[in-house]
């Protein structure tokens, strides 16, 4: 379903990994994003070298992942059932800091249903949940660093920050590459969603053209007619074109 672009004899990415851009990058203290007042570091950062085991390690296996692990529609879902909620596919390429893919990285995802709610014993947001939604899956890249999954589009919620906040639809990445310097942590958001431009979090970016980084675009050329939209989202680890990481674990 994708159409790489990348060469078909690139090599895999080796040696010291590009440094972070903390330019780039939203500054870890946005008083307007509440929660960024007591996470963010209270002194200067260091920098350290990689060392052996940031650049190796870690080795998952790859025979953990189950048959439906990318198909968030059915992968919690009871027999014959499926998930409420706009059926849409993600994808795009996992790519370093020079264009290239990323082959056999671990892309998890997690995300709330098509009401907004997430599975989680915390959650408070009234929207039902979903039965036969679970709202996580993985996958693991390919060749040429592509990847797919099928979901549903998660709905928009409200969140404890200001008087009236809420987030926009959005789907949370994890990715392990080939070693723990290029994990990165970050959010997909959906093309046309006017919450985006409204969002306490969106808005500690500085740069509009790494805010558009993170916003998937509405695919049609990939889109399977009577079935899903596709949207497409192309993630970048490390280096100046970096996708962002965001500086919230989890949750919201
Ligand atoms: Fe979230």
């Amino acid at each position: 379903m994708t159409k790489s672009r990348l060469p078909a004899n690139r090599t895999p990415e080796i040696g010291a990994f590009f440094p972070r851009d903390r330019n780039w990058h939203p500054p870890a203290l946005t008083p307007a994003y509440k929660t960024s007042v007591l996470r963010s570091p209270q002194r200067p950062l260091l920098s350290l070298d990689n060392t052996l085991s940031e650049l190796t390690g870690p080795v998952f296996g790859h025979n953990i992942l189950g048959e439906l692990d990318n198909d968030l529609i059915h992968n919690f879902a009871g027999p014959g059932k499926s998930a409420i909620g706009p059926r849409i596919l993600v994808y795009g390429c996992l790519l370093d800091e020079r264009g290239i893919g990323v082959a056999g990285a671990l892309l998890e995802v997690w995300q709330a249903n098509a009401g907004g709610r997430y599975r989680h014993k915390k959650e408070t947001y009234l929207a039902p949940l979903d039965p036969n939604f679970g709202g996580c899956g993985r996958t693991i890249t390919g060749e040429d660093g592509s990847y797919c999954f099928r979901t549903i589009q998660p709905g928009p919620y409200p969140w404890p920050n200001g008087p009236n906040d809420w987030r926009p639809a959005h789907i949370h990445f994890s990715i392990f590459g080939h070693g723990f310097a290029q994990r990165l942590i970050t959010q997909m958001y959906f093309e046309g969603d006017p919450m985006i431009w409204r969002c306490p979090i969106v808005r500690t970016i500085n740069d509009r053209r790494a805010i558009e980084g993170l916003i998937a675009a509405l695919d049609m050329e990939a889109t399977i007619p009577m079935d899903a939209r596709a949207y497409k989202f192309d993630i970048v680890l490390r280096g100046r074109r970096s996708t962002l990481f965001e500086n919230r674990i989890e949750g919201n």
